[in-house]
């Protein structure tokens, strides 16, 4: 185990899951094991960040791009979302987790959506950790969306042009409403070894500090994620400064 400085905890740690479907290729089974064992994961790293004492922890689990996907593997991943929620919810109470949702997931299937909705009813008073599924999450929509509202505002006469502020951009985002507010993420994990962002947290992540593991998601433990803590830990943020 890597010695972790409890002082230096990023508050926010946002992880791109990625890896499934090699792991299921590696292990001869369909791509869907794959993202069930991807689940457990998730599950195990949820209960650490808690004991860890991170506040925000935000996992990217569907991007806008992942509709290009069979309608066998998307509609496969929903259904082991309900599993998760269904199975892990009373823990998740029991933890004081409160789980949130990044992103626009009115379209994903009717039974999905209502397990979805009924975790963020039970867990909306917690306290404690706060979960952020990215779910039909994109980085640029986001931004579209946080402009349209502006340019709105704008064309109502309620604001200027000029008086456009980053703060304003920033509260537009899934990340600034109101019940899912989150700082900026310290720390950015990425698994499988590939080192792009794939259109996540573009603008929370202006000053992110990147960690990349070569560690395939469903093989990603706590203490493959406490070495990436300590990496972080490692690193000098300057800011722009000197
Ligand atoms: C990440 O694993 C999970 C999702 C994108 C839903 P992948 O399914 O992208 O796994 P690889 O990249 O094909 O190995
Ligand atoms: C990013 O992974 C999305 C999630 C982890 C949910 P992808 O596997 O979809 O990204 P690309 O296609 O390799 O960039
Ligand atoms: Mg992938």
């Amino acid at each position: 185990m890597v010695e972790l400085n409890r002082e230096r905890m990023p508050r926010h740690v946002a992880i791109i899951m990625d890896g499934n479907g090699r792991w299921a290729k590696q292990h001869g089974v369909p791509r869907l094991a794959g993202h069930r064992a991807g689940m457990e994961a998730m599950k195990k790293i949820v209960d650490h960040s808690d004991k860890l004492g991170i506040k925000y922890l935000t996992v990217y689990a569907f991007s806008t791009e992942n509709w290009k996907r069979s309608m066998e593997e998307v509609s496969g991943i929903f259904k082991l979302l309900v599993v998760f929620v269904n199975r892990d919810l009373k823990e998740l109470v029991d933890n004081n987790v409160r789980v949130e949702v990044l992103g626009d997931y009115s379209m994903i299937p009717e039974d999905s959506k209502e397990a979805l909705e009924r975790t963020l009813a039970r867990t909306k008073d917690d306290t404690g950790l706060q979960f952020n599924i990215a779910l039909n999450y994109g980085g640029r929509d986001e931004i579209r969306r946080s402009v349209e509202q502006i340019a709105r505002r704008a064309a109502n006469g309620e604001i200027k042009p000029e008086d456009v502020t980053e703060d304003m951009i920033g509260q537009g985002l899934w990340t600034g409403s109101e019940h899912a507010y989150s700082p900026d993420p310290e720390l950015i994990i990425r698994t499988s070894g590939e080192e792009r962002l794939s259109n996540f947290m573009l603008w929370q992540g202006a000053y992110s500090e990147f960690v990349f593991s070569d560690v395939l998601w469903p093989d990603f433990t706590p203490d493959e994620f406490e070495k990436c803590i300590a990496e972080y830990q490692s690193r000098d943020r300057r800011f722009g400064g000197r």
